[in-house]
């Protein structure tokens, strides 16, 4: 029998070892790595927290047959995390353990294995942080080289974890444009899946870098071992899940090699992103819970801040940008209760005028025919109105009728001896991001906008088009594929410094609606636009993926104009207040195009979000019926931490005479405490049965509440829609 030598640390966390395994824990999980020195790191265990009895006996027991890193040349026929072309042409890797070294950050516990090359001088080392309080842990590589000269790195990927083959499901987002976010279920089978994105810019419109895997047969909402992991990178990427002769699925992610090989210079490191990964027995809305804390408490900017009810321009006036027109803008959002209003595309341009989206990016100057009082002036409105402003931007792009372009067209991105390949408005280009330059121009963007009118509140960041053509000015000739690469590089360090000297300012992240959902990115971003789709029923899908991996504090939701201007359809106003009241409630819409009765009912939906703010954008999602399965009604719950507070959705997303739609039960709550029910954003000419009723947490969960199919209005009022918001609360 094999012996096995286990460290664990003083604190709550587990980290390596002496000897063989090492293990790395987070509250609920264990991953298990048997690492001797001299050599392979091979994968044991990854799942529930294991006890140290089980631990003391597990590498008896567990398949340890696979590589934790496996890499490329001695295993030729396995798909591989690692790839490379030593500089003597020798294609292979023979990789082992160095040594293990541990260490407390102050937002966790690093775990490092330090592979080396039994030949070469070129080393990796396979990086557990386990985030305190959390159950996510992150893993990734970084590849370095000793050697003289470079080597070619062909496939990097930044985490590889087998998985036991059995009734192993799938779920991940898919979509475009509009139509972000929707959910796909599916069996893993024989051969490859793979997962990608190669915009180079925005990389969650049609794919994610997330996943779950429903290990125990398919996918459950609130029970059943799941695993989830996300991939953290704004640039492309690539999660491929191998399924071939053996007992496992293989799971690799990391980002996407494609036409990106990678020159590692003498002495240079490359580090991989970080691959988070998370694993809960109450199923995907349990992954989907440690995804949100972990991404509250790390990787949101501002993820613990509730944000403010915000009015965006775009659907109201779209171009249309006037100085009055603005004012009576913020003073009608500050008349319903809202807190910010935000300017969207239209304000900018001098020799080129933004009239259209045909020109003027990158030209970020007032233009002062559309607002003679400028940028000051919004924002003395916005203080007399008792709200703040907030302004959009396309830094990274600019267009080819604009004086920025005139002035430097060797900053965008573009081919040599092939003429650019335009974006959007038949103009749009990429800046390179990989050029210093051009870093510098986009932190400037900011900075002037933001030294002139430092009460400016929030930043609407968009980005608008794909690298559509491959060439960087800047970067040389041999470095050509370091493009995507380099582009992600340069737009992180932006930021970075754009975060040391705004830490306090609002910025959402947009791309064409919710093109770069990613945790890359939102470190520096408190939100995201899930999508340019306002529909409210077709929004309930999107959310519904949406929040898989994404709280609903990042998720910008917007209560748009009837018929909507997307999709063309006509939901009543309740219905679309509703549904964007289950994420970060804001509107987008013209609101003097509105009766007073519908302002009416917008402030009371904001007065009454705001009580119910903290536990919709702090607390615990709970998903209860899927839109997907066709049941005709989809629902959802938030709770908060102490079980106290709760907000239970209900919609109805089809209607058919006689149709009998199920009756929902709750999850979440606490059994023994008892619960006060109350209608939000009420229509109703009488009040609901329940209303004003106490309930057991139990009762809830167990039975929940019938639902009335429709509405009790006028008969003139009535519509197809219904929905339905209840605050469940065990304090009064
Ligand atoms: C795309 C965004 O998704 C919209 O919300 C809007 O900001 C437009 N760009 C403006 O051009």
């Amino acid at each position: 029998m094999k012996k096995t030598f286990l460290l664990l640390c003083a604190g709550f966390f587990a980290c390596s070892a002496v000897g063989q395994q090492v293990v790395v824990n987070t509250q609920n999980t264990s991953l298990v790595v048997s690492a001797p020195i001299g050599e392979q790191l091979k994968f044991v265990y990854y799942g529930n927290r294991l006890s140290s009895s089980d631990l003391t006996v597990l590498h008896d027991v567990e398949n340890s047959n696979y590589n934790a890193y496996p890499v490329y040349g001695l295993t030729c026929p396995t798909e591989v995390a690692l790839a490379v072309k030593h500089p003597d042409g020798n294609m292979t890797l023979d990789m082992v353990v160095d040594k293990v070294d541990s260490k407390q950050l102050p937002d966790g516990e690093l775990t490092v294995i330090t592979l080396k090359d039994k030949v070469y001088p070129f080393f990796v080392d396979v990086c557990y942080k386990a985030y305190s309080d959390t159950d996510v842990m992150t893993i990734w590589s970084e590849i370095s080289n000793k050697q003289k000269k470079p080597v070619m790195l062909n496939q990097f990927a930044s985490a590889y974890l087998p998985i036991r083959r059995g009734d192993v499901w799938m779920s991940h987002l898919y979509g475009s444009w509009g139509n972000e976010t929707k959910l796909m279920q599916e069996p893993l089978q024989a051969g490859m899946k793979v997962i990608k994105n190669k915009d180079g810019v925005r990389n969650s419109h049609t794919s994610h870098g997330e996943l779950m895997l429903s290990l125990d047969g398919k996918p459950q909402e609130n029970y059943g071992n799941t695993m989830g992991v996300a991939l953290c990178y704004g640039g492309n990427y690539k999660l491929r899940v191998d399924t071939h002769d053996d007992e496992y699925h293989h799971l690799f992610a990391g980002i996407n090699e494609e036409n990106s090989a990678y020159n590692l210079k003498s002495n240079e490191t490359f580090v991989t992103p970080e691959l988070a990964v998370t694993y809960s027995a109450e199923g995907l809305s349990g992954v989907s819970r440690n995804f949100h804390k972990w991404a509250r408490e790390y990787k949101i900017a501002h993820g613990k801040d509730l944000r403010k009810i915000l009015l965006n321009s775009w659907e109201g006036v779209y171009f249309d940008i006037n100085q009055q027109g603005m004012d009576q803008m913020m003073a009608d959002i500050a008349s319903m209760g809202g807190e910010l209003f935000v300017m969207d595309d239209g304000w900018f341009g001098d020799k080129y005028k933004r009239a259209t989206d045909n020109s003027s990016l990158g030209d970020w100057v007032v233009d002062t025919d559309k607002l003679p009082g400028g940028i000051e002036q919004l924002v003395a409105d916005a203080k007399k109105h008792g709200i703040k402003f907030g302004i959009w931007i396309e830094p990274e792009m600019t267009n080819t009728s604009s004086e920025l372009f005139e002035k430097h067209p060797e900053w965008v991105i573009k081919a040599p001896q092939r003429d650019l390949v335009l974006g959007r408005g038949g103009t749009q280009v990429v800046l390179d991001m990989a050029n210093p330059e051009v870093q510098d121009f986009v932190v400037k963007v900011v900075d002037d906008i933001m030294k002139k009118n430092p009460d400016i509140d929030y930043i609407k960041w968009d980005a608008n088009m794909a690298i559509l053509n491959h060439g960087s000015q800047y970067l040389p000739k041999d470095e050509q594929s370091h493009l995507y690469i380099e582009y992600h590089r340069g737009f992180e360090k932006a930021c970075q410094r754009i975060r040391e000297q705004y830490p306090d300012l609002t910025i959402q992240l947009c791309a064409s609606g919710g093109g770069r959902a990613n945790y890359g990115m939102l470190p520096y971003f408190d939100e995201f636009w899930v999508s340019d789709n306002t529909d409210a029923l077709q929004r309930i899908y999107m959310q519904w993926g949406t929040s898989y991996f994404y709280p609903a504090v990042t998720m910008a939701s917007h209560i748009s104009a009837a018929p909507n201007h997307q999709t063309f359809r006509t939901i009543p106003l309740k219905y679309r207040i509703d549904v964007a009241m289950s994420g970060r409630l804001g509107m987008e819409i013209q609101p003097s195009m509105m009766s007073e009765e519908e302002k009416a009912l917008c402030k009371t939906a904001i007065e009454q979000y705001k009580e119910v703010r903290p536990v919709v954008q702090q607390g615990d999602i709970y998903r209860l019926v899927s839109p997907y399965d066709d049941l005709g009604v989809a629902s959802l719950m938030y709770v908060d931490t102490n079980k106290d507070d709760a907000v239970f959705y209900w919609w109805k997303t089809e209607t058919f005479c006689n149709q009998h739609l199920p009756r929902i039960k709750m999850a979440g709550l606490d059994p023994e405490k008892l619960y006060t029910v109350t209608e939000l954003n009420r229509i109703d000419n009488v009040p609901l049965p329940f209303e004003g009723k106490q309930f057991t947490g139990s009762y809830l969960m167990n039975n929940g509440l019938e639902i009335p199919y429709t509405h009790h209005v006028d008969y003139h009022n009535m519509t197809d829609y219904s929905s339905r918001v209840l605050r469940l609360n065990s304090k009064y």
